[in-house]
């Protein structure tokens, strides 16, 4: 009586794509009997007692309901909002320790996450990846969680996983009577590319296929306009197929999102390029994050990859001008009462829209039956700041029944891969040189300072630049974002410069904004852009 036992394990938390680090610590004492956790805890955790109650029954071990004193658990640091059912096994064998139920074993030197059912055997968790970098970054060499969360885990390099697959198979483990293999370095294999839809299935559209190419050589932003049925969707899904495949790097930022998430249900980590499709109908907190407890939105889990808005007007306004800051950063931020939450969310934008509510506005055959008002209110749904910030914006045709007979398949996707593929790896090379340590990956990403100092021009495009740009009352957002892609039709061509021609197309890419919102009502379609 009197004596204290008191034990300290540790522990994560995810906040976002980020996890922190928890000290679950349990003091046991003389006293009435209580089981008590404190330390902001929410609703899961609170029904962690019933689960360690039973699974310790199950398992012929005392639990704390059975003490006959004062069992408290305290999660530390106290500030942080502790949510989810990860801490089971750490609560578990905190009480182990400290009711001395368990040889000691060195607590500082092993993270423990998973949940435990009623028998004993562990759930998976989310966000194990996120947890498995932790332990990485806090030089904590064994991780013990969920076997079904192991190979995710195992991706990052430098520490040890344990696969758990009961609670009483970790505690044989930890008191080293039948040790847990570890779980062996997760080998990120490439999977080979079946995308869904390939660029050389759509014929024709000569146009919209280059601006593809370039938009994923060099991760920029793209706006389809035109009537209905010329292949818009069928050109945006194609984008996957010409896309590199993800680095290592890139997978673990986008296997962590989905980690944090919970939506690594199949995977056990995302070895491609996400492609995201919300429906019109979706709300800004489903495609931008957030809600009580925040999640990634549909532009986080596209990072790294494709969002794709089909039918552009149609979706929310409110939502339509939430993207306009991730669009800018690559970051999504989630409001939260005490701290603010960041998921990345380094996407590319690819839209499609009618140019008005018939659709057939600008056709060169078809009568658009909608009036001038219809019409520019129609594109006015898509605001001027949204546009200013998609870098290509091109029209697509109706290709005429003829065209659809006689067009052949014109370029092998994998040709086109390839040269996206060497565009992106100038860009590497390029950043890796110049950007002072700087993490940017394409041309896209560069802020107005970077592209100053990183792009370098021909005389004659300079000269060039100041002529036109004058004329044409471009945005300085529109300047920089011009230049960004010019360099990326530069890297296309193998050019270390960016020549006239390069600028040119660039800045025939744009649909200006002044064009877009008041003239387009009062021009054919066909003497915008191209
Ligand atoms: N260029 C094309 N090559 C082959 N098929 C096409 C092409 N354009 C349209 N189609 C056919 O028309 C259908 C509608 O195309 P879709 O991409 O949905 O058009 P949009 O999104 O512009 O309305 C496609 O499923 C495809 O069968
Ligand atoms: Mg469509």
């Amino acid at each position: 009586m009197g004596i204290r036992h008191f034990s300290s394990v540790l522990s994560a938390e995810l906040e976002g794509v980020d996890a922190r680090l928890i000290e679950v610590e349990t003091d046991i004492r003389a006293g009435l009997h209580a089981f008590t956790i404190v330390g902001l805890g929410d609703k899961a955790l609170s029904e962690s007692k019933e689960r360690i109650n039973s699974a310790l029954k199950n398992m012929d071990i005392k639990p704390p309901e059975k003490e006959n004193r004062k069992v408290i658990i305290n999660l530390a640091p106290a500030d942080i909002k502790k949510t989810g059912s990860q801490y089971d096994l750490s609560i578990a064998l905190g009480y182990l320790l400290a009711s001395e139920q368990i040889k000691p074993f060195n607590t500082k030197a092993i993270l423990f996450a998973g949940e435990l059912s009623l028998d004993g055997t562990l759930r998976p968790i989310s966000g194990a990846l996120n947890i498995a970098r932790l332990a990485q970054k806090a030089k904590i060499p064994y991780l013990a969680l969920p076997a079904a969360n192991a190979i995710e885990a195992a991706i990052i390099p430098g520490i040890i996983v344990v696969p758990v697959l009961t609670l009483s198979q970790l505690i044989d483990h930890l008191e080293e009577r039948t040790l847990i293999d570890p779980q062996p370095t997760t080998n990120v294999i490439k999977p080979p590319e079946s995308p869904f839809l390939c660029i050389a299935d759509i014929k024709g559209q000569a146009n919209a296929k280059r601006a593809l190419m370039i938009a994923a050589a060099g991760g920029h932003n793209l706006l389809m306009v035109g009537p209905p049925g010329t292949g818009k969707t069928m050109l945006a899904q194609a984008i996957t197929s010409i896309l590199p495949a993800p680095a290592l790097e890139e997978i673990i930022e986008v296997t962590g999102i989905y980690s944090s998430a919970g939506l690594l249900k199949e995977d056990s980590y995302i070895g491609y390029r996400p492609f995201r499709a919300p429906h019109q109908t979706a709300s800004p907190v489903a495609v931008v994050g957030g809600g009580t407890n925040p999640r990634p939105g549909e532009i986080s889990l596209a990072h790294r990859g494709v969002l794709f808005l089909d039918e552009l007007p149609e979706f929310r306004r409110d939502l339509l001008e939430a993207l306009r800051q991730p669009l800018e950063s690559g970051k999504a931020v989630v409001n939260r009462i005490k701290n603010n939450l960041t998921f990345p969310a380094r996407f590319m934008l690819v839209a499609a829209m009618n140019p008005c509510p018939c659709g057939y506005f600008g056709d060169s055959e078809k009568n658009c039956r909608c009036s001038e008002f219809e019409v520019r209110r129609y594109q006015k749904k898509v605001s001027g700041p949204l546009l200013d910030r998609i870098d290509i914006q091109i029209t697509v045709p109706r290709l005429s029944i003829q065209q659809l007979r006689t067009e052949h398949v014109s370029k092998d996707t994998d040709d086109v891969k390839a040269r996206v593929l060497g565009a992106r790896n100038r860009q590497h090379a390029r950043f890796a040189k110049k950007s002072r340590g700087k993490k940017i990956l394409t041309n896209s990403e560069l802020n107005s300072k970077d592209v100053d100092e990183l792009i370098t021009l021909t005389k004659e495009a300079s000269a060039h630049i100041n002529a036109v740009f004058d004329k044409s009352l471009i945005s300085a957002r529109g300047y920089y974002r011009i230049l960004k892609v010019a360099q990326t039709i530069a890297d296309l061509e193998d050019q270390d410069e960016v020549g006239i021609t390069a600028i040119n197309e660039a800045f025939s890419y744009r649909l200006r904004e002044d064009d877009h919102q008041q003239h387009l009502g009062k021009r054919p379609l066909s003497a915008l852009g191209r």
